[in-house]
Order: C-alpha cells, then structure tokens, then sequence
C-alpha cells in the first residue's frame, strides 16, 4: 500500500522530481507549494495538506538568498511545518540540505540551513536529512554570483557536483524507506576544481565570461578549504557525469524553437 507522501517545494527542480519519481513507486505523491495553496511562511494551506500524511519531504527553497531574507525563510516554514506535523501525526520528515553546511557558516546562506537542520533534530519528530553537493543546474547561478566585470572568480578548491536527477532519486529513496535521524550525503562522481567545473558549464553555453582563480574569492560569503565543499567518502553517488548532462541539457535547450519576429 502507497503512503501518503507531501512535498513541500514540490512544484521546483528538486520537488518535482521527487514527485514523480515517488507516484511511480505507487504513493500518493502532493506537491505542495504556494502555487498549489500551500504556503509554509503563512501556514496556509498546510493543515489541510497534511491531513493522513506519513511522510513530509521539504525542498523549498527560499525566494531571496540575502542573509536576513534566507534565515527568516528557513526558521519561520520550517518551525510552521514542524508545528503542523506533531498535529498530524506525520511518522518521518525529510529535508534536503548542502554538503559542509557546518564548515561553510561565513555564508548567511548556510547559517540558515544549519538553523534549519538544528530545528528538524530538535523537534522530536523521526528525521532524515540529505546533504547534497552543489547541483549541476547551479552552475550558472554559482557564476553569476562570483561575477566581477566579465571574470568569474573562484577559489583554489574541489567541488563534486551532482545532477539533480540523482538528488531526487537519493531523496525518494529516503523519503520511502524509515527515518535514519542523521544525515546521509549525496554527492557527484567527478570532483573537479572550482574554476575547471565553472569554466566548463559556462563554454557549454558560450557565455564569454573569464573564469579565475582568486585565492580570495569567496563562495556566497565563504571563505573555502580545498575540501570545503566535497562530500565524505561515505557519500552516495550519483551516477550522471558533467559532460553528459551538459550535452543533453544543451540539446534540450537547442529544441526549444526560436522566437520568431512577427
Ligand atoms: N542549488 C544547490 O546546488 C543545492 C545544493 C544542495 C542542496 N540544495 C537544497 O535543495 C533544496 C531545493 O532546491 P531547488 O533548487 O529544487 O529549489 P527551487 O527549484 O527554487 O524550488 C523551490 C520550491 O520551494 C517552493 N517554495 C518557495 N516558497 C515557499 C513557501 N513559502 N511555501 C512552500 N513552498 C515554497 C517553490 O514554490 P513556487 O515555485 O511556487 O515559488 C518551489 O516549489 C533547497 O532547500 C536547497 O537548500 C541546493
């Protein structure tokens, strides 16, 4: 028998996915987000969502990534939906959170995850947390960021991207099996330097940005160590390789017919 499985952030990258992939295992997959009448910051919705739930997975993710913004997105949804699952008796919360989020406490950004995680352990309610290293759909959004004039500026270090494909399936799978209150870690099977990744992704797409390398360049906020932001050698791994999710989403980018001038 399918188990009634909520999502919250369910209509996103991650959330979609994992929606899908846990109705084909035969569940009763809701993907719950403000779209579908289900806000985490307000409550609304959320008691009605809830209602006969086993399992809650929360990848939402917060709008704004400025330091106040990001903490007040995370404390306030995760404490609501915290709240509303003591109620409804919900067996097993599952949340998705970032590989080094404790080393990587410079970033407002990763204090917030870790405040979220402190509230998911704290609750009392059966737990597993996934930490995942930065997705491959991220790449661009990781440039941007580290972005001075037409230079891309990282630092010195790893990092072992994954696709999102893999870290919807790690997540389903945990999501369906019983709760490990600890973290597990999901993490790519390549390991690249910081530049050579970013570098990569951004000729994929022609983008004629230079990428550096700065020793003093920071990752949203953080000052890195060349491991900072590689998982442990008892992480997951994902099975789908840079190069070849690049050419697919090139290609599906490719598909998308161009506009045509009226
Ligand atoms: N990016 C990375 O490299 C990385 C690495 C490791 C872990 N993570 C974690 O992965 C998680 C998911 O990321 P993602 O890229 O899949 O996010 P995303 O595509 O931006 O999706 C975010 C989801 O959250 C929903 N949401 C926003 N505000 C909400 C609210 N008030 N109430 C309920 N739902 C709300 C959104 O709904 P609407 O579309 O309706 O706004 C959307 O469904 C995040 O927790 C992030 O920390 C990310």
């Amino acid at each position: 028998m399918g188990m009634k499985i909520v999502v919250i952030g369910g209509t996103g990258l991650i959330g979609s996915k994992v929606v899908e992939k846990l109705a084909a295992h035969g569940h009763e997959a809701v993907a719950a987000a403000p779209n579908t009448g289900v806000n985490t910051l307000t409550g609304e919705g959320l008691a009605e969502a809830l209602k006969n739930a086993s399992v809650v997975v929360d990848v939402s993710n917060s709008p704004s990534f400025e330091d106040k913004a990001v903490m007040e997105f995370f404390r306030t949804s995760t404490g609501n939906l915290l709240a509303e699952e003591a109620r409804a008796g919900v067996r097993h919360h599952v949340a998705l959170s970032v590989v080094g989020t404790d080393r990587l406490q410079e970033s407002g950004y990763m204090r917030a995850k870790l405040a979220q995680e402190k509230l998911i352990k704290d609750s009392g309610i059966p737990y597993s947390i996934v930490h995942a290293t930065q997705f491959f759909e991220f790449v661009t959004r990781i440039a941007d960021e580290a972005t001075d004039g037409n230079q891309v500026r990282v630092p010195p270090v790893f990092i072992q991207p994954i696709a999102a494909e893999d870290v919807a399936r790690a997540v389903g799978r945990v999501a369906m099996g019983p709760p490990l209150n600890g973290i597990v870690e999901v993490a790519g099977p390549q390991r690249f330097r910081f530049d050579e990744f970013i570098r990569q992704g951004l000729q994929a797409r022609h983008d004629p940005r230079e990428v550096v390398v700065d020793p003093n360049a920071r990752y949203f906020g953080a000052k890195l160590g060349e491991l900072s932001l590689v998982a442990s050698d008892k992480a997951g791994i994902g099975e789908i390789r840079f190069e070849d999710w690049l050419n697919n989403s090139i290609r599906n980018y490719d598909r998308i017919p161009p506009i045509k001038a009226a």
